[in-house]
């Protein structure tokens, strides 16, 4: 607690330790997602950083690793899928973040999956809410890009508990179907 990792003050301090900065972007409680290319550069990939963006148009955004295998596959596939996952689903995670994983198809063998109707990506059976996107515009972010994606469609498969992540930690997080006032 109360780590300091600014040099000077100001606008112009500089965060230069990005294990402090790491931690501390994972305080922010998020969902966790499956993103997903198929064809012929078929590839997953786990991602927090996913954002619903815009309803009209309907825009989306994931913010890929420039050094990522995700982030050539998706250039060029020019659409993905997204599939957010539910709270019995950490398998799932775990296995698309492991940089050891087999590449292309392979990869799905040990998941459950449909392919997209518009896209032909990959969307993982179980997971709460599928969505298909086509790439609408990319933007540098640093180290990763920004992809901003039109969803093209989208599936509320269930009203499962979800799955979240917190301080480098998955959780589960229970959906109440309770009505607030
Ligand atoms: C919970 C979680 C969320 C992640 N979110 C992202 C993300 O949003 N963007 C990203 O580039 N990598 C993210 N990663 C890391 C990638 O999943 C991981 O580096 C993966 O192996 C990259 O795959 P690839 O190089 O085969 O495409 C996340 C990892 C975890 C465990």
């Amino acid at each position: 607690m109360g780590e300091v990792s600014v040099n000077g003050s100001g606008p112009s301090g500089e965060v230069t330790d990005t294990k402090v900065l790491r931690r501390a972007f994972g305080t922010f409680a998020t969902g966790v997602t499956v993103v997903t290319v198929g064809g012929s550069v078929a590839h997953g990939m786990t991602a927090n950083s996913f954002t619903s963006v815009s309803l009209d148009p309907p825009l989306a955004s994931v913010c890929v690793d420039q050094d990522a295998i995700m982030h050539t596959n998706l250039t060029a596939a020019g659409s993905f899928g997204v599939s957010i996952l539910a709270a019995d689903q950490e398998d799932v995670a775990r296995h698309f973040a492991n940089r050891w994983r087999p590449l292309g198809m392979a990869q799905f063998e040990q998941v459950s999956w449909e392919p997209g109707r518009l896209t032909g990506a990959p969307l993982i059976a179980g997971a709460v809410t599928h969505f298909e996107c086509e790439l609408w515009r990319s933007y540098g972010g640093g180290d990763h890009t920004i992809f901003l994606g039109k969803v093209v469609s989208l599936y509320r498969c269930s009203d499962d508990d979800v799955l979240v992540f917190i301080n480098g930690r998955f959780r589960a997080a229970a959906v109440s179907n309770e009505v607030s006032t």
